[in-house]
């Protein structure tokens, strides 16, 4: 898709119960572009990424009612810096842009932008000139986190100075007669003690929005609009038990009850207890047409005699496009699959704006069925972050524990079973396993690590049982935290719990008498040993 086709989608995605309340964010490459994304959110105003060559007529189209520049890596007199159309500055809504988003207003409502004597990275003490409007709330003194190599340098006669740093004569700007608001700090970081009070101010008194962007509206919605488009035709949707997609089976069964078909596919690589759970979830409690497939026997067919990782993957990718085909067969009159598809997926899968931070993929958790599947494809969570759709999954009526379930990989414990993988081998991680997450949930350190697990290795150790040498298998224990999985630092779990952790394991599980704590950070390691 080009970058003007992903900005049309981007329009159409719009939901109808947001129009004329959207807070567009042109994306200059900022790291923090997100954050910004879900602070608006956050006070109950739905924004979505734009890429700076959004046309004046796309964005007309859009209707905003006020548009944020983001900040980015670049320097705005640099040769190819990412600018925008200076139209943006007469549609009549005002425009906030933070760090270089400033930058670009100031150069383009004629201000000079120079590299600064004194760079500014970190926490600095910001003074307010000017505590009404976009400062209203601030305190004459506080603090604000910045990031910036260049700064505004000299300002024309038609802005007025917001504020300054010991540094940065020109910290936070607004222009006479424009509707723009430039600030160098970053609000949207929680290191800015009274950013949410300058989005506030921005969104609420210079915008006017109604600050109604709620997710059961947002459900309703959504569930029309799904409705609409499916008509009488059959949905199905591929049920890993993880978040993404519970919660679109979940939102899906609302909308349109029996034409919905859940295919779950038990590889065998899944935990303990993995398939009952989701069988009584889905099937008895919400009563969903569910098709639980047995194809465990293929999996590990695949699977034998193979240690390589990558081709464990594949192996494994390719049988599950295989099951989900076949599967997918009997179900007469389907015409959608419905997929977990969330919005960084959409903007980390090419979209390109500005070649930005915002570019570096997910990687493989995006997990989508390939399109030769012939299906239309219904992503209903395309417009919605991580911690907005655990939101709706609990709007849903998804009990706590699935809505904050950790991430299991699409391989399963394939990728947990170091080197060659046997039904034997995966029954003893899955013991592991189990002990291992009544241990943290037991210690309530579940909400507070972002994935943990066992890890089987290929090796024995010697050990002493009773009076008797044993000479058994090792096991790993992997706990990280994270925000987004692109880095993780391993969980400081406090020596006490992985004491029981460790007497469990080697006393419970026959075959383990090694247990061993993994502290790596990613990178340069990565969550999963495989
Ligand atoms: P790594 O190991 O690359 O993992 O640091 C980052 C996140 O991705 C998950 N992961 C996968 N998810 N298919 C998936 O669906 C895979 O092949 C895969 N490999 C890793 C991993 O569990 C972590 O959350």
């Amino acid at each position: 898709m080009t970058t003007a086709d992903a900005t049309e989608q981007a329009i159409a995605d719009i939901p109808a119960s947001v129009r004329g309340q959207v807070i567009p964010i042109v994306d200059f490459g900022s790291q923090y572009v997100q954050l910004i994304a879900r602070r608006v959110r956050e006070a109950g105003v739905f924004s979505m990424l734009v890429g700076p060559n959004i046309t004046h007529e796309q964005l007309q189209a859009l209707n905003p009612k006020g548009i944020i520049l983001s900040g980015g890596p670049s320097s705005v007199y640099e040769d190819g810096a990412p600018t925008c159309d200076p139209r943006l500055f007469d549609l009549g809504v005002p425009v906030l842009g933070i760090c270089y988003g400033m930058q670009i207003g100031c150069t383009l409502l004629g201000a000079e932008v120079k590299n600064a004597q004194a760079r500014e990275y970190g926490g600095v003490k910001l003074h307010i000139n000017d505590t009404a409007d976009l400062m209203r709330g601030v305190p004459e003194h506080t603090t604000a986190w910045m990031s910036h190599g260049d700064q505004v340098n000299a300002l024309p006669d038609e802005f007025v100075p917001l504020a300054t740093t010991p540094t940065c004569p020109f910290a936070a700007v607004k222009h006479k007669t424009k509707p723009f608001y430039g600030v160098q700090f970053h609000p949207e970081v929680t290191h800015t003690p009274h950013g949410t009070d300058v989005l506030s101010n921005f969104l609420f008194h210079a915008c006017g929005c109604d600050g109604s962007w709620k997710m059961a509206d947002y459900l309703e919605h959504e569930s029309n609009a799904i409705k609409e488009r499916v008509g009488d035709s059959q949905v199905i949707c591929g049920l890993s038990g993880g978040v993404d997609s519970s919660v679109v089976a979940a939102m899906l069964h609302r909308a349109i009850g029996k034409q919905l078909t859940c295919i779950f596919v038990d590889n065998g690589l899944l935990r303990k207890g993995e398939r009952a759970m989701v069988e009584n979830m889905f099937s008895d409690h919400f009563d969903m047409d569910l098709r639980v497939v047995d194809a465990e026997k293929e999996f590990l067919g695949d699977l034998a005699g193979i240690s390589d990782p990558q081709e464990k993957r594949t192996r494994i990718g390719h049988r599950f496009i295989d099951v989900f085909k076949e599967a997918s067969k009997d179900i007469d009159g389907v015409k959608f699959l419905a997929q977990g598809t969330l919005y960084p997926d959409v903007i980390e899968s090419g979209h390109g704006y500005a070649g930005t931070a915002a570019n570096i993929k997910l990687h493989h958790n995006v997990g989508g069925l390939p399109a030769e599947l012939g299906f239309d494809l219904i992503e209903p969570l395309r417009n919605l972050f991580k911690d907005e759709v655990r939101q709706l999954g609990l709007v849903l009526g998804l009990p706590e524990q699935m809505v904050w379930r950790h991430p299991f990989p699409g391989p399963g414990l394939a990728v947990r079973v170091l080197g060659e993988v046997n039904k034997e081998q995966l029954d003893l991680l899955r013991d592991c396993d189990e002990i291992l997450l009544e241990e943290i949930v037991a210690n309530n350190l579940y909400r507070k690590t972002a994935q943990v697990f066992a890890v089987l290795l290929p090796v024995k150790a010697v050990g002493v049982m009773g009076d008797g040498r044993t000479h058994e298998q090792v096991v790993a224990i992997r706990a990280v935290e994270s925000q987004d999985f692109m880095t993780a630092d391993w969980a400081r779990i406090p020596f006490d719990v992985l004491a029981t952790i460790s007497n469990r394991i080697i006393n419970e599980v026959r075959g383990v008498n090694r247990v061993c704590y993994d502290i790596s950070s990613k990178p340069p390691a990565t969550i999963e040993w495989e």
